[in-house]
This record gives C-alpha cells, structure tokens and sequence, in this order.
C-alpha cells in the first residue's frame, strides 16, 4: 500500500485493493503463519463491537502478532488526554493502532500524530475494513467484479459511503436506494464517479427502489439507526418506512442476487429476518471475512517478513 494509514477507501488505490484481495484470499487459505511476529497492535474504541474487535485480534494471534484492548473508559481519547497525545504515547509502544471512534475528525489527528499506521476501525464517515471484506464476498460468491450490480438499500451512512467507493474502483456497478435526506453525501458521490470513469462502473444515487433492484447481483443493507443516533430512532423508523430488504424487495433483484449486511442486523427493522436466514443470504461468510481481508491489511502495512514464507 502507498499509504501509512487507511482512514478511507479513498487512500487505497484500485491496485492495492486488488492486491489485497488476492492476499486476503491466500491468507484465508493458509490460516495460521508467522508473518507479524513480534509485532504489536492497539485497538482504541470508543463505541461497542463484536465482529472488528474479534477479527483484529485473531488477525494478529493468528500471525504470531499481539493485540492489546483498550476500551472507550480506559483511554478517554480527547477527554482524559488529547488525542495528539495518545498518539505519540502509542507510537513508542506498539506498531499500528486500530480505532474505533464517533467523529472521523478524531481518526485524522490521531494519524497526524501518530508515527505509526491507524486503521480505521469505524468512525461516523467510513468503515473501509468492512468493505473490504465485502468485495472479497462478493469475489468469492460471484468469481468476479467487474460489471456485476449491487444494490444499496437503506442509509447512506458510513458503510455505504466506503462500498460504494470501493464498488467504484473495482468497476461494480452501485446503486443506493435511500429515502430522502438520507441519501450517500454529494461530495462522497462525486469522488465515487471520477473512479467509476477508470472502471467504467455505473453509479445511482436515489431514492428509486426499482432502479436499485433491478438486475441486482447483490442486495444490501445495513441498520438504519447506527451507534450514536439512537435519539432519532423513533423518526427514521417511519422516514425509512418502504426501505425494509424483505421477500418483495429481494425478488425484484436477479433470481441468483445474494443478500448482505455487516451486521449487527436490526431485524425487522431493515431487513426481515426471513431474509437473513434465507440461502441467498452470505452474512456469515461476510462476518468471517472481516478477519482475511483485515490480516491482508496488517500484512501489508506492517511489512511481515514470514519466517521461510514469502512477502
Ligand atoms: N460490522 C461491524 O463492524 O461489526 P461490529 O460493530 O460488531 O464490529
């Protein structure tokens, strides 16, 4: 990677996510190796997590690396310490730093600081770990990228604005479905399509279910109330009304379409839980794959030198 950190998809270039697939895909195969040996890993987070949380850590155990916890009440980032501070205290005991924060602000000066690589473990802009596991779902499920149609359902929030740069550069067509007001940011968009030039895939915004659907090789959704929004439950409960992915929806996709979510899944709320249980439905597969496409990053960025391995 051409990179210190990955704070978006955007810092990745269509080459290195590629190659991070084809990595992700051989280290899925290998299981365990010695490629992080002696090295270190801080995971910050200042919101819950299950999936992330696991995967980091497994990525590192599982290449002879470590992985220490800090949970939002022992670090107090910006709040027991400014975050430039945590930043330099980190750098000169571990090797990357994974964070977890509300506002992307946080994420990018606790980068600026940092001597070492920060991952961005999810913030309120971006979750690019989890689009990179789910392009190497949809490469895994489909055999291929390029010219396949993915469908959008629901809010244009932080998974949607990384799959949907991530879908631009690796040339799958991407089309969001959101109710208005919530639609992906304009500025967001704009970056997609000038990758979607390069790869020739075809982008929609909207709040057009049918132009979503229709042709769909993959269906997605994600909550419509993430962390931090709880507040407004109760309005985007009846402004998502018509958004739920259920049995009338999935079956305006194609007939072989699969059907994904990062999870956690607020069942009946974006997504009927039917659907989820149902075979088209890769969800599990998707949550494992958080852990090869996240080894693949810490490979890269850490430089792993496997003992009688290659890279
Ligand atoms: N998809 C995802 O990021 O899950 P967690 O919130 O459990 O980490």
């Amino acid at each position: 990677m051409n990179t210190k950190d990955l704070l978006s998809i955007s810092d990745l270039s269509p080459d290195d996510i590629g190659r991070l697939l084809s990595d992700a895909v051989e280290l899925k195969a290998r299981g365990w190796n010695n490629s992080l040996s002696g090295k270190t890993l801080a995971l910050v987070f200042e919101k819950p997590s299950l999936r992330t949380r696991v995967s980091f850590e497994l990525a590192m155990k599982q290449m002879d690396g470590e992985a220490l916890y800090l949970s939002p009440a022992e670090v107090g980032l910006g709040k027991r310490e400014p975050v430039a501070d945590v930043a330099r205290v980190l750098s000169r005991f571990v090797d990357v730093i994974a964070c977890r924060t509300f506002g992307h602000e946080t994420l990018v000066q606790l980068a600026k600081y940092a001597d070492i690589p920060v991952i961005n473990a999810l913030s309120d802009l971006e979750h690019p770990c989890q689009a990179l596991a789910d392009i190497l779902t949809i490469y895994e499920k489909k055999g291929d990228l390029k010219g396949l149609s993915l469908a959008y359902i629901g809010d244009g929030n932080n998974c949607a604005n990384s799959l949907l740069l991530a879908c631009a550069m690796t040339g799958i067509n991407c089309r969001l479905a959101s109710p208005k007001g919530y639609l992906v940011d304009k500025d967001l968009f704009a970056r997609a399509e000038a990758y979607a030039e390069d790869s020739g895939a075809e982008l929609y915004s909207g709040t057009d279910l049918k132009t979503a659907l229709r042709g769909a090789d993959v269906i997605y959704t994600d909550v419509w109330t993430s962390m931090g929004q709880e507040a407004e439950t109760e309005k985007r409960l009846k402004d998502f009304t018509g958004f739920q992915v259920n049995a009338k929806l999935v079956s305006m996709a194609k007939k072989d379409a699969i059907i994904m979510h990062p999870l956690p899944a607020h069942y009946g709320e974006e997504v009927d839980r039917e659907i989820l249980e149902c075979p088209q439905s890769v969800i599990f597969d998707q949550a494992e794959n958080r852990l090869h496409a996240q080894k693949a990053v810490l490979r890269d960025m850490l430089g792993g030198l496997e003992i009688g391995g290659r890279h």
